[in-house]
This record gives structure tokens, sequence and C-alpha cells, in this order.
């Protein structure tokens, strides 16, 4: 059993056992990154090229290092001073790496549907890793990992997604994923950050914070994203972590044992305070380890040849 298609470009269209494909095979890979020497011989001879067309630390550094891990070659593109500034094509982009002899791209891109036009164009596999306000399917394949391993399970969490969920590529992946694995998802925040109909996924919704953490055994906080401040989605930085940023004090009324998790990067006193974000109940440096682990299973998965095992 493999992964049915040659690329990953969103967690909408995969299933559920697909996706505990992925999560079991992450499990190895992090025994791997647990060993003295962190590498196999596995993609010898395969290069990884990252096209990054917004800014990264960790989806870049982590696919790197997963490829890494695995003996295959990376390259990362520097768009600022590629070709692109010339005005070349992602489309001609990528082929041009194809010829350069490319064998798996990682792309990042403002606009939704990015990565499936290159996937529709180059004969290789296409890793979506972030494509505007879309999907980030990476991120949360890294969050439903952390959460079975803090928790040991998926199926039956109460898992609240606090925040910008309208703008967040990062809720939309985790809302396909978390509803595939049996996980009750509910989302908060200001009704102007909700998209309207968005029940329809699966979720139930809250605009206030107290009644949506009640209970839950994860909640997962958003960045707020500075720049929709001036376009009129909440009054002022300072109301909206009034009403949704989290606080030691919110953290009693979900479950005694809950976990905390951001995908980063963190407005620290702002979604989160600082005491929460560097506390016990935060798994956020988990998350960055675990996202190697599932990077490097993703790219084993379309590259090692499994997927037609
Ligand atoms: N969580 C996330 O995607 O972080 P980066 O923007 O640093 O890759």
């Amino acid at each position: 059993m493999g992964l049915k298609s040659k690329d990953l470009l969103g967690l909408e269209n995969i299933t559920k056992s697909e996706i505990e494909l992925i999560l079991e095979t992450a499990k190895t890979m992090k025994d791997i990154l647990k060993r003295p020497i962190k590498k196999v011989p596995t993609l010898r001879g395969k290069l990884v090229v990252n096209l990054f067309y917004e800014p990264s630390t960790r989806t870049s550094s982590s696919f790197g290092l997963a490829a890494k891990s695995l003996s295959a070659d990376t390259m990362n593109l520097s768009v600022k001073s590629s070709s692109v500034t010339k005005g070349e094509s992602l489309v001609d982009t990528a082929k041009t790496l194809k010829a350069l002899g490319a064998d798996a791209v990682v792309i990042r891109h403002g606009i939704p549907g990015a990565a499936k036009l290159l996937a529709q164009t180059i004969d290789m596999p296409v890793l979506n890793a972030g494509d505007g306000a879309h999907e980030h399917p990476t991120q949360a394949l890294l969050d439903m990992y952390t959460i079975k391993e803090k928790r040991g399970k998926i199926e039956g969490q109460k898992v609240a997604i606090v925040g910008d969920i309208k703008h967040s590529r990062v809720a939309r992946s985790n809302i396909w994923g978390l509803t595939k694995l049996g996980a009750e998802v509910r989302l908060i925040g200001p009704s102007t950050l909700i998209p309207v109909g968005i029940e329809q996924m699966g979720v139930k919704v809250y605009n206030d914070l107290e009644a949506g953490i009640e209970g839950v055994d994860v909640i997962n906080l958003l960045r707020i994203q500075r720049e929709r401040q001036d376009k009129g989605f909440f009054p002022t930085i300072r109301e909206y972590t009034k009403r949704y940023g989290l606080r030691r004090e919110h953290l009693k009324l979900a479950k005694d044992d809950v976990t905390v998790m951001h995908p980063g990067p963190i407005n620290r006193g702002i979604e989160i305070s600082s005491d929460l974000a560097y506390g016990k109940e935060a798994v956020i440096e988990e998350q960055v380890t675990n996202g190697v682990a599932i990077r490097m299973s993703l790219l084993y998965l379309l590259l090692g040849g499994s997927r037609n095992e």
C-alpha cells in the first residue's frame, strides 16, 4: 500500500488510510532522527528542490533536513535572485528545474492552486508547502502526528483551532485531516474571521473563546496576521488579544492535561501569552521536530518507490 497520487497537494483529496500511512511512516523516520547518525541512504542520487515564493523558516528548513537525512541532494532556489524577477512563469521555472535534474519540487506560493498547476504540468512529485489561504498539508500532518504522540490517539479528541480561520491554510488542512481521522473540531474567532458556512466541513463554530475551549483536549492557536488589521477584520490588536488571546487562566476550562499548539511563527503576547508559549502544556518545539519526520515520510513515500509496491 502507498499513496495514490504522485503529489501531496492537500488533505482534502487524500484518504484516511493514506493519512494513517504517512503518520505511521513518520514514526519510523523519527526513530532514525534519534540515532547518533541521523542518515539513511534511501534517496541517494535524488534531487529535491525547494521553490519558495513566500518566506519560511520551519517548512523550508525541515524539508531540507528531511531530504538530507534520506541522503537526497537539495537545492534552494532563491526566487528573489532568480529569473522569476525577469518575469519567468512558475511553470517555466519548474520545467527548467526538471531539465536541471530535479526529482521533486517543494513549493510555497501566495496563490491558491499554484501547487496543483505545477503538479499538472511536470512529471515529478510536487509537495505543497502552502498555497495562499488554501492548504498547508505538511503542517496539518505534523500537527496530527504531535496530537497522536502526545495524547495517544486522534479519534474522539476535541480540538479547538483559534484565530484567523478565514485566511488560514493551516486551519483548512487541519480541518480536512482531523475530521477524516475522527476528531471533533471547534473553530473559535470573531465572525469576520470565520468563513460563512464552514460548519458544512463538519466543525462547530464559536465566537467566544471561553465557550469554545470548554472541555477540549487540544488548543491550536493560529498566528494573527497583522497585515489584516487595516482591512477591518478586527478593531485593534489589543482588542483581539483581550478577546481571543490565550492566557493561563483560560486553561482551567479545558481538560486538565490540555495540549497547547501553535504552528509558528508566534506573536508572543498577542494570540498566546509568553508564559503559555513556553509552558509545560505547549508542544510548539515538538511540532517543529516532528515536522522533519513528517517531511521525511512524504519524501520517502513519494520518491522512495514504495508508492508502487
Ligand atoms: N508553520 C509554518 O509554515 O512556518 P514557516 O512559515 O516558518 O514555514
